[in-house]
């Protein structure tokens, strides 16, 4: 048995290296440049922060009940997820013609008012945090429009439409 096996078994093996060997080259070939890596990252984060915020969202169109609980979640969510937006704009992309992205180039040159937008959205996410606790509707529905402006704030000066 072994000595029908093992030849099939070594020309499997060297069918997979080869496999292997040329995936990894092409993959080399088409290897995302660092602006798109970074690019693709902090689209991935916004849209984690916007699927995070939609309940609440929904809450202020009126189209949910406010409920204390789902807000405190989405809140503490956000108030974590506001730090990582200055880390995922370290790489500047915005010479790099070839990454589709609304990031305006203003970002790079004015980074510690962009920076202070992010502590914007973190600093209004604690304070939905708080109204959370309360459970007051009308004190929910201020802190959730703080945290929908310091979106707009941030989105106003340095995302393209
Ligand atoms: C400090 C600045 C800043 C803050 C605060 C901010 N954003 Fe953004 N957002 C941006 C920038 C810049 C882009 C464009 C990213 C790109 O296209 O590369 C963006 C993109 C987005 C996108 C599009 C993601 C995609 O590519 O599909 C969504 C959705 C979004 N933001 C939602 C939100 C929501 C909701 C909040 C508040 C809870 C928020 N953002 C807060 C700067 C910010």
């Amino acid at each position: 048995m072994r000595t029908f096996v093992k030849p099939h078994v070594f020309k499997l093996g060297l069918a997979t290296l080869c496999a292997v060997a040329s995936v990894s080259a092409a993959l080399a070939q088409n290897a995302p440049s660092p602006e798109q890596k970074a690019a693709d990252a902090r689209q991935a984060l916004f849209k984690v922060v916007d699927w995070n915020f939609s309940p609440v969202a929904e809450m202020l169109r009126h189209k949910a009940k406010w409920d204390a609980a789902v807000v405190q979640k989405t809140a503490s969510r956000i108030e974590a997820l506001a730090p990582m937006i200055p880390d995922a704009f370290t790489v500047d992309t915005h010479a790099n013609g070839a990454i589709k992205t609304k990031a305006r180039a203003g970002i790079w040159t004015s980074m510690p008012d962009f920076k202070a937008k992010a502590d914007g959205l973190q600093k209004a996410a604690a304070e939905l945090a708080a109204a959370a606790k309360g459970g007051d509707e009308k004190a929910l529905r201020q802190a959730a429009m703080g945290v929908g402006k310091a979106c707009s704030a941030c989105h106003d000066n340095y995302k393209d439409k």
